[in-house]
């Protein structure tokens, strides 16, 4: 038979496709996310993140070195507030002493080379556990964000390297970014959750935090899953907000998405394979039924085939592990 062309000669062994791989990860697309809480020598197994904790201030430096001597350079923190903290006005959101400043700080002592990028968005401090202030049973924009651009303002104060809006409210970019400069924090980058859908893959997430919604759901403010353009407009209204870096959340259903939005701008994008979607993985290679190593694999490089620039993943630290 004679062919004019046989694509199978550039896959006839692992050599020849390593050589004309298009996508290869390496430890520089990774954030690691991670959950701190109050307290000393605590590690918590996250009960729907199997293998993922939620650990004190201690042990989470403990994990930082580790991760930086894998060779990962970004963290990507959260906390969980005690519930006596929390109220309608988020106001330990930006407690210079609070467990998230008081982590930004001890973080960059011990690893002032790693790239620390903090949450912004009051759910773990909020009594109703919405990402903004609740009036008459309503998340308020304006309002929330005043807020955020002072709990921005206190993770820059505290050393952090980006801030990342993941609350979805209007206009916070532009104004947390004009409070940055006002203040005097020329060197703190924001890392905008530009395009936030409205998923039913955060709930392990929020079990780490304890932050489930009290009443109703994010709506009204995160996005809605049936549209695409949407997702162009909020983010290209966030690079003009002054955005350095924009993220599509979740990922592996909205690859889609990280295409367009890669090829609609110029600044780096990234990703957030989520909770939910570590939770899949995870139960299904428990129950034997997919090869966890390979699943997440295929998975990471599907996200940055599709665009990330970074991709937010709790299988950063196994990702690098089986990479090297
Ligand atoms: C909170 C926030 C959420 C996540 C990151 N920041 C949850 C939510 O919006 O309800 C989800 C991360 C994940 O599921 O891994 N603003």
């Amino acid at each position: 038979m004679y062919l004019q062309r046989r694509n199978r000669i550039l896959r006839n062994n692992a050599s020849i496709r390593s050589l004309v791989a298009e996508t290869v990860l390496t430890p520089n697309d990774f954030i690691a996310p991670l959950f701190i809480d109050e307290g000393e020598n605590i590690s918590f197994e996250i009960p729907s993140m199997p293998g993922y904790y939620r650990r004190s201030l201690d042990l989470t430096i403990r994990e930082v070195e580790e991760l930086w001597d894998i060779g990962i350079k970004s963290i990507l923190i959260f906390v969980k507030a005690k519930d006596e903290t929390k109220d309608n006005t988020g106001v330990e959101a930006w407690n210079p002493d609070g467990l998230m400043q008081r982590s930004i700080k001890a973080i960059k002592n011990a690893v002032p080379g790693m790239v620390i990028m903090t949450d912004v968005a009051l759910d773990p401090y909020s009594s109703y556990g919405h990402d903004g202030i609740v009036k008459d049973g309503e998340i308020v924009n304006d309002e929330t964000v005043e807020a955020l651009v002072k709990m921005s303002i206190s993770h820059a104060q505290a050393g952090a390297d980006i801030v990342a809006p993941s609350d979805m409210m209007d206009g916070r970019i532009g104004a947390i970014h004009e409070g940055l400069e006002k203040n005097g924090f020329t060197k703190t980058g924001i890392m905008a959750y530009s395009a936030k859908y409205a998923s039913c893959f955060y709930g392990p997430f929020r079990d780490a935090l304890d932050s489930a919604p009290g009443f109703g759901d994010k709506k009204t403010y995160q996005m809605d899953y049936a549209n695409r353009i949407e997702a162009i407009k909020e983010t290209l209204m966030d690079i003009e907000e002054g955005a350095d870096i924009v993220m599509v959340k979740p990922a592996l259903a909205y690859l889609d998405i990280i295409r367009e939005v890669k090829n609609a701008v110029d600044v780096p994008v990234s990703a957030y394979n989520i909770s939910g979607e570590y939770a899949m993985v995870k139960a299904a290679a428990k129950m034997g039924w997919l090869n966890e190593d390979k699943a997440i694999l295929e998975t990471l490089t599907a996200i940055k085939r599709a665009g990330a620039d970074l991709i937010a993943t709790y299988f950063a630290k196994d990702a690098v592990k089986l990479i090297s």
